[in-house]
């Protein structure tokens, strides 16, 4: 055996592929000798590199988040080992609908409601650990198997009630501009993870560190939470006494998941990397500053989650087959009449976290391709098709018009955006139902061709189309369907 032929439980690697079938029970470090770690973190060459990527998918949300990722992560988990969270927190709503039970979830990775299917909180997550601790209740009373199959980073950030406390002065202060946030207290805990004073999964678990962490943290932010906003101050003592206990409840979760995910695909299992929000709420690339704080795009899988970018393969991006948007912010096709309020209700358009309704607005073809190129995507899944059933046109925004020229090109200023008057073309409603249709042949010519129109003009492949809430309201497109029975090669 030559050195460096060792893999995680110690056995020999004989083969330059090590077929496993799906849903083999992955990851735990066993004790190995000195000369065996050594050679395992020596393993990867290219050949590997590019058998991690035939077993890796990036999913995430074209547009402003909602584009019902949840349900699509949750049909796709079927093939893939682990489900990895790399940004966000438990701003996030994921609805899945299972047999009509509805689970949303807001800070877990929806694999978990797979057994056997490993659901990862990565180090780019910020974790409110009372939040955290909620749901990880919630689902265990409805028997998911989050005690086994969840883990969670030891580098991810933590979000205190300061963060709150600051976010919600903030957002309420005259003169200061209203983002129209989740009030969870994101914006704040990134701050302080990127000004170096936050406080990591793993500091939350030393006592000592904890207590010493609060203190100075409280007199900071209770100093200028009053000064500036007038707020009553937060207790430490109290916060202490909390949050040292749920500490002990994260505990059993955390792992260093980098290096759990770095295992399973070097034992050839597969990975999908669950985006939350969307690309255009990313604070690089999205209507910035009416943004969430963190990476929502395809770049921030490998930062958020310690997986290199080599070895993630394909990006899968989600869209409605309308737009919508919850919060403040440009929006440049905006439904300002009655069809907005007809998509509203049919397509339950309200904030799975906050409640409040979403705007809602026609597809937009430069935001689309825009946020397809930011993300690389391959594949695009078009969700809520059957929302659109009872319209007899539909308008699709193909340009923008800014300043009396045409272009694509998207504004990087708010102003910009605020500016476009929308160039639409129309396209024929089809007027009978989509709902539960698993079959693309089976729908209307006219949906075919919205759909076929919306492949052409953004550059990703259609694979997926949802036409209903439900896992089996779902028709996977055979290209799409041959890409993912390679995940089990
Ligand atoms: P934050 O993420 O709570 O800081 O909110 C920033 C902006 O992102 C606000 O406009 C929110 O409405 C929006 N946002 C955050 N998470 C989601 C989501 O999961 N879906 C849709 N919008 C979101």
């Amino acid at each position: 055996m030559r050195p460096g032929f060792i893999i995680g439980d110690g056995a020999p690697r004989l083969g330059r592929r090590f077929h496993l079938q799906p849903r083999i029970p992955f990851g735990v470090f066993k004790e190995r000798t000195a000369a065996a770690v050594v050679s395992s973190s020596r393993q990867i060459d290219f050949k590997d590199r590019t058998d991690m990527r035939a077993k890796t998918a990036v999913v995430l949300g074209a547009q402003w988040g909602d584009e019902g990722k949840g349900k699509i992560v949750d049909v796709l988990s079927e093939r893939f080992n682990a489900v990895a969270r790399y940004a966000g927190g438990h701003n996030a709503g994921h609805t899945v609908i299972i047999g009509g039970q509805k689970f949303v979830l807001q800070l877990i990775p929806c694999g978990v409601l797979r057994p056997g299917c490993r659901g990862i909180i990565g180090n780019g997550v910020v974790l409110d650990p009372i939040a955290f601790l909620k749901e990880v209740a919630k689902l265990r009373a409805l028997g998911v198997g989050v005690d086994e199959q969840l883990f969670v980073s030891n580098r991810a950030q933590v979000i205190l009630p300061y963060h709150r406390m600051i976010e919600l002065a903030a957002e309420s202060a005259p003169g200061r501009k209203k983002i129209g946030t989740t009030s969870r207290g994101i914006g704040p805990a990134y701050e302080d993870k990127m000004a170096r004073s936050g406080l990591r999964i793993v500091d939350l678990l030393r006592p000592e560190l904890l207590k010493t962490h609060i203190e100075a943290a409280c007199g900071e932010k209770n100093a200028i939470a009053h000064a500036l906003f007038g707020t009553d101050p937060l207790d430490p003592a109290q916060m202490y006494d909390e949050y040292a206990a749920a500490a002990e409840q994260v505990r059993p979760f955390v792992r260093d998941t980098g290096r759990l995910l770095n295992q399973i695909l070097r034992e050839g299992g597969s990975v999908m990397f669950e985006g939350a929000q969307g690309t255009m709420l990313d604070i690089d690339h999205g209507t910035y500053p009416f943004v969430t704080s963190s990476s929502a795009t395809a770049g921030g899988a490998a930062t958020g989650t310690g997986v290199g970018p080599t070895a993630i393969g394909t990006v899968i991006s989600v869209t409605k087959a309308y737009v919508t948007r919850v919060g403040e912010g440009p929006f440049p096709t905006e439904i300002h009449d009655a069809v907005g309020d007809h998509l509203r209700a049919r397509g339950m358009e309200y904030g799975a976290v906050t409640g409040r309704p979403r705007r809602c607005g026609w597809l937009d073809i430069p935001l689309l391709r825009y946020s397809n190129q930011v993300n690389g995507a391959e594949w695009l899944v078009v969700t809520k098709l059957d929302v659109l059933d009872e319209l007899e046109e539909i308008p699709i925004c193909v340009g923008y018009e800014i300043a009396g020229k045409v272009t694509d090109e998207i504004p990087a200023d708010v102003q910009g955006l605020e500016a476009i008057k929308t160039v639409y073309t129309r396209m024929k409603g089809w007027r009978s139902s989509t709902e539960g249709i698993t079959e693309f042949d089976k729908l209307p010519q006219e949906a075919r061709d919205y759909l076929r129109f919306q492949e052409r003009e953004s550059g990703a492949k259609i694979g997926m189309v949802s036409t209903g809430p439900d896992r089996d309201q779902t028709m996977l497109l055979p290209e799409f369907a041959a890409a993912l029975a390679s995940l089990h090669a």
